[in-house]
């Protein structure tokens, strides 16, 4: 055989590789929207960087027929390319080749690239798409998956992983997405679950189709596994990208520097206005979030799960920062059992990753009620708590109204070890509400009182005049500085500047105890 004959014959291999699962299986993956494993890759990467790895790798399974149906690749291309010019490596579970189904070869090569991103301190994308479990090969699929578990676990924490689900994800297949750091779903055409619509009605009688049980905005809304919902496969692969040029390549990175024509000195009178005089009065901490960061942009992790609490990644003067912040407009900002576990897993992010943490606070406490306490309140709370004061890289703080009770030390207050704490002349920090206070404090006095009306709001305004202001605060250092709205952009701007060099440690441990 000639070179050329055997270049031909690589190139015809090549070409059944690409074939896949074959036309028709490929025309079916079509038919709902979806896109093909290559064509996902394709659109993932900067044009012509991906390269394949193992493209000629095939199954060894010898069962149930199976030594007749082989397919290059064995349904999962995986490799590394870049992405808006960094190094990141994926894997695309191909649902034409074997329903995309797992088997030893299949995560092998997933093993093989994640092992790479690894080593090379490079992000892992995972394109998942898949039946599951490969039936034919039994206890070794879910070898597989526990080779793939273990190293989503070791990776945690030193390279980004991020997860995308566009068709399919069952059984124990949804833990590797679930132990990666975001999960994006398709609307209408992604779904996850343990065990299905058909077993669930078996074993507890329930009805439930599979869009509502393990749809993208059931898990967006209600579970929160899910930390983004796009439109489209198109749209949800641009947002993976959007979200990648947040966080540096690994932990032993910084995130990427991103220069902006948005002055650093910009000052913002609107901001004087969003605080309402009247401090039941709800309103949008976006406003205060748009206004601040770099060009207004604010890309919200986790939109549609514990809206109470806002979390995601925005620039200041080009610098990444992630941003957490209590939400008025829904449960008057409150922390529940849901937005602690939220502000928690975002706060530690961050943390893993080198990205400065920006608060801003207005939380009126921890949300009353015996489903949170019975639901363990105390400890979800715990784990916001302990992820703040866990965290070492630069924390940064801003009160825009109330912060009271626990829920004032929890958000990233000087006791837990924020650096630089700013408070808006709106500040009211107190243990509690001035009604919920006199209630306690003078029970006696109002109940005695010949006007008892009259009584109780001369003795709520005496309380605001002591507690709703941020001058005690400040008269302890407890706040570095009181300042006006308009200039809290510089104000960050330089704090995070002054930041930048922190260096701060904790004792040497294995690993803490975070309340799980
Ligand atoms: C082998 C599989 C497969 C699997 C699908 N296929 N799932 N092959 N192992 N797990 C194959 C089908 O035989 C078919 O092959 C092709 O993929 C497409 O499947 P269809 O059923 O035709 O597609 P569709 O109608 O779209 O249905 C998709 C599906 C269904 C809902 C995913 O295939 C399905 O229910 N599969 C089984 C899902 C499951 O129970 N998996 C195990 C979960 S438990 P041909 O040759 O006809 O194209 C699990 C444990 C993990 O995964 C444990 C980790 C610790």
């Amino acid at each position: 055989m000639s070179i050329q004959d055997k270049i031909d014959d690589l190139r015809l291999r090549r070409a059944q590789a690409r074939a896949a699962g074959g036309a028709e299986r490929i025309a079916k993956q079509k038919e709902g929207g979806r896109l093909t494993a290559r064509e996902r890759l394709e659109l993932l990467f900067d044009a012509g960087t991906f390269r394949e790895l193992d493209v000629f790798a095939v199954h060894r399974c010898r069962d149930f027929g199976m030594d007749e149906k082989l397919i290059y690749g064995d349904g999962v291309i995986t490799g590394f390319g870049r992405i808006r010019g960094r190094l990141v490596y994926a894997f695309a579970q191909d649902f034409t080749c074997y329903g995309g189904s797992l088997g030893e070869v299949f995560a092998e090569k997933i093993c093989k690239v994640m092992d790479l991103a690894l080593k090379n301190g490079a992000p892992m994308v995972g394109l998942n798409d898949s039946g599951g479990a490969r039936i034919q090969e039994g206890v070794v699929a879910l070898g597989g998956y526990g080779e793939i578990f273990f190293r989503n676990t070791v990776a945690s924490g030193v390279i980004p992983q991020i997860s995308m689900i566009l068709g399919p994800c069952a059984g124990g297949a949804v833990y590797s997405p679930a132990i990666t750091d975001f999960i994006v779903m398709i609307r209408r055409s992604s779904y996850m679950f343990i065990t299905g619509p058909e077993v669930i009605e078996t074993v507890t009688g329930e009805k439930v189709t599979k869009n509502e049980l393990g749809g993208a905005m059931s898990h967006n809304t209600r579970s929160g596994v899910a930390h983004f919902a796009a439109e489209t496969e198109e749209a949800g692969l641009e947002l993976v990208k959007e979200l990648l040029a947040y966080i540096p390549s690994s932990n032993r990175e910084n995130p990427p520097f991103v220069s902006t024509d948005d002055p650093a000195d910009r000052m913002d009178p609107e901001l004087m206005k969003v605080v309402p005089d009247d401090p039941n009065k709800p309103y949008d901490m976006h406003a205060v979030i748009g206004r601040v960061v770099d060009d207004g942009v604010f890309l919200e992790v986790h939109p549609h799960f514990a809206r109470n609490i806002l979390v995601g990644f925005a620039r200041l003067g080009g610098r990444s920062v992630g941003i957490v912040a209590n939400q008025p407009t829904h449960l008057a900002g409150c922390l529940d059992i849901d937005a602690s576990w939220k502000g928690g897993r975002f706060v530690r992010f961050c943390d893993a990753f080198n990205i400065p943490l920006v608060t801003f606070v207005d939380v009126p406490g921890f949300l009353p009620g015996i489903q949170q306490e019975y639901g363990g309140i105390i400890r979800n709370g715990a784990k916001l708590l302990y992820a703040f004061c866990e965290a070492t890289v630069p924390k940064i703080t801003v009160i825009t109204r109330k912060a009271y009770g626990g829920a004032y030390d929890v958000m990233c207050s000087k006791h837990i070890r924020a650096d630089i704490n700013y408070a808006w002349p709106s500040t009211e920090i107190a243990v509690m509400g001035a009604q919920g206070a006199c209630n306690i404090l003078y029970r006696r006095e109002l109940k005695e009182a010949a006007d008892p009306a009259a009584r109780r709001a001369e003795l709520v305004r005496q309380y605001n005049e002591r507690f709703a202001s941020p001058y005690l605060a400040a008269a302890r250092g407890y706040v570095d500085d009181v300042i006006e709205p308009q200039e809290t952009r510089p104000r960050l701007i330089e704090a995070l500047e002054a930041s930048a060099s922190k260096c701060d440690a904790r004792p040497p441990r294995k690993h803490g105890n975070i309340p799980l």
